[in-house]
């Protein structure tokens, strides 16, 4: 009997088997296929650009992209926000997640705001001095670097929450996210270089080594293939919030816990909820705006700092010059005081909003300010209330007139540094937000107290403000920046520059930057603010201090013939698409 394999099954075993190496490369791309435009080995940044219908602002061209072919094909601003999120998970590791949190906030064209809180959960074995060794002093790193520092990841859940608004199904807007992670993306100069300067810290806090780590020398032009982290995000397709809460997700997590001290145990994922919270609005000079509500900080500062600063003319003080600046110091020295005494999770704490953001009790607050005269971080404390450094924002507006703004991160520039073993992706380090113990700043030099200490299940306080504004009650702006204790003073000086500067948002964007926090009683100056404006300040008595870059602003605004325009940060890969 003649045992050769006969030719016809021969040259249908050779056909099977080039169909399926084929369609590893073709079919297995079904988004990227489909979206040739699209193309992960060779994209470019745009950093502004009109568009008739709608438009898209994120750190990464691919993810901003990607966002914006979701809603040409029929999707809404929700469902650009939650492919765009996904997408920045892979593409923008250092910042985009899937283990870190965040604030979605929405403005329907219907008028509908929505606010949801995916922001970390403290895990249930938390406690207030969990980071304090036996004398009561901050162990070093614990609360930064290595399993110990994480919170419960919101992200997940939170994409499945905004999904509640969105059009097309959940598993058709993650598959651009698990296409990046499975074939790879280029890598840009300040992506390489990112993963090289925390190759150390990625195997110094991780139980084995990831994708991240696999060269040691990354190169702009460089593919990055991510095959753990698309088989999570496949999970995720298949079984919902469940793939990431339950399962073999959920065990890689808490396997990684054990190598480094961490505590999130099983029941803490499946138990993580986001939550709905109520946003805040407030007018200024015609303009209605929109902000996120605690456990951020980001709304109220932004309410009180532009409610104390509201009876001035800006534009005639001029923009950036010493007068402008010292008064909007001012007003952050003042609302900062206050964040430190009265802000954190409002489940946990009686933040005393209502009182905070009034029109009384900005006037109050500035009723010591002189014009021309530095304040003092040492006189100025919080009011007295009676009452009955990496993250990632993006905007997203659709051609129906929905808003979203969403700021989310991992806290730090990658986190906690540890990618969870199995799982592929990195863990962020938020329980360092909480106030570790009374006046002991955190890595953002942040002092809290009691407001912001650490219990079981609470929400750490952010700084994070995604911002929306309305003009006439029709949608205008979306905005934010990462950044953090900066985030709610650039968001500040961006709608100061738009609304009494007259800059476009562009110009707003880029505009040089200025920072108080109360404590240190120091102005941080962006590295190209005016010198003559610094010298004026000193000579009033200010101090002074030059810093790199703060923030990577990037929003979408609508004009008045009701073009979408949208403009990414120069300081970064800040790129925009939309059609
Ligand atoms: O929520 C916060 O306030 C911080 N975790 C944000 C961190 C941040 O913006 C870092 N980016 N540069």
């Amino acid at each position: 009997m003649n045992k050769s394999i006969p030719s016809s099954s021969l040259f249908l075993s050779l056909a099977l088997i080039f169909v399926c190496l084929f369609s590893n490369t073709v079919f297995g791309q079904p988004f990227f296929k489909a979206h040739p435009q699209i193309n992960p080995y060779h994209y470019e940044v745009t950093k502004e650009k009109s568009f008739d219908h709608a438009a898209v602002s994120s750190a990464n061209a691919l993810a901003s992209m990607v966002g914006a072919a979701m809603m040409q094909e029929g999707g809404n601003a929700f469902d650009a926000a939650i492919a765009v999120q996904l997408s920045l998970a892979v593409v923008f590791p250092e910042a985009g997640n899937i283990g870190g949190g965040g604030f979605m906030l929405a403005r329907k064209a219907n008028g509908e705001l929505i606010g949801i809180d995916y922001r970390e959960a403290a895990p249930s074995k938390a406690s207030r001095d969990m980071y304090l060794d036996e004398k009561g002093n901050p162990y070093p790193e614990k609360s930064t670097r290595g399993a110990a520092a994480s919170g419960i990841p919101g992200s997940i859940a939170g994409m499945f929450g905004t999904h509640a608004y969105a059009k097309l199904p959940f598993a058709k807007l993650i598959e651009p996210a698990i296409e990046l992670a499975e074939f790879g993306f280029v890598l840009s100069e300040s992506e390489a270089k990112g993963l090289n300067t925390n190759r150390n810290n990625f195997t110094k806090f991780s139980s084995a080594a990831s994708a991240l780590t696999k060269k040691e020398n990354w190169k702009a032009g460089d593919t990055l293939f991510q095959p753990e982290l698309a088989q999570t995000l496949k999970r995720i397709q298949e079984k919902g919030a469940a793939g990431f809460y339950e399962g073999p997700t959920a065990n890689y997590i808490v396997k990684e816990m054990a190598n480094s001290g961490g505590i999130i145990s099983l029941e803490d994922l499946k138990n993580y909820k986001p939550k709905f919270r109520k946003p805040l609005e407030f007018d200024y000079k015609g303009h209605h705006i929109i902000g996120f509500a605690p456990p951020s900080s980001g709304g109220i500062l932004l309410a009180q700092m532009m409610k104390m600063i509201a009876p001035y003319d800006i534009s005639k003080l001029g923009n950036n010059t010493a007068a402008e600046v010292s008064l909007m110091v001012e007003a952050q020295r003042r609302a900062y005081a206050d964040r430190a005494e009265h802000m954190g999770d409002p489940d946990y704490w009686k933040v005393p909003t209502k009182t905070l953001i009034s029109d009384a009790y900005a006037k109050q607050r500035m009723s010591d300010y002189q014009e021309g005269v530095k304040g003092s971080s040492k006189i100025t404390n919080a009011g007295q209330i009676h009452e009955s450094e990496q993250t990632t924002h993006f905007s997203v507006i659709d051609n129906e007139g929905n808003m979203v703004a969403i700021t989310t991160t991992l806290n730090d520039s990658y986190g906690n540094k540890t990618i969870v073993a199995g799982a592929g992706f990195i863990l962020n380090n938020e329980m360092d937000d909480f106030s570790i113990k009374p006046g002991v700043p955190n890595m953002y030099g942040a002092v809290g107290g009691e407001a912001n200490s650490i219990q079981a299940g609470k929400r750490m306080l952010s700084s994070m403000t995604p911002t929306l504004v309305t003009l006439n009650n029709k949608p205008y702006l979306s905005i934010g920046t990462p950044g953090g204790t900066t985030i709610p003073n650039q968001v500040y000086e961006g709608l100061v520059d738009m609304i009494d500067l007259k800059m476009s948002l562009k110009q707003s964007i880029d505009g040089p930057r200025f920072h108080h926090q109360w404590i240190p009683d120091t102005i941080m100056l962006e590295s190209d603010f005016p010198e003559a404006t610094e010298l004026a300040l000193k000579a009033m008595g200010y101090t002074t201090m030059r810093r790199g870059h703060f923030g990577r602003m990037d929003g979408v605004q609508i004009s008045a013939d009701g073009k979408r325009i949208a403009a990414g940060d120069k300081r970064g890969d800040d790129s925009v698409a939309g059609y």
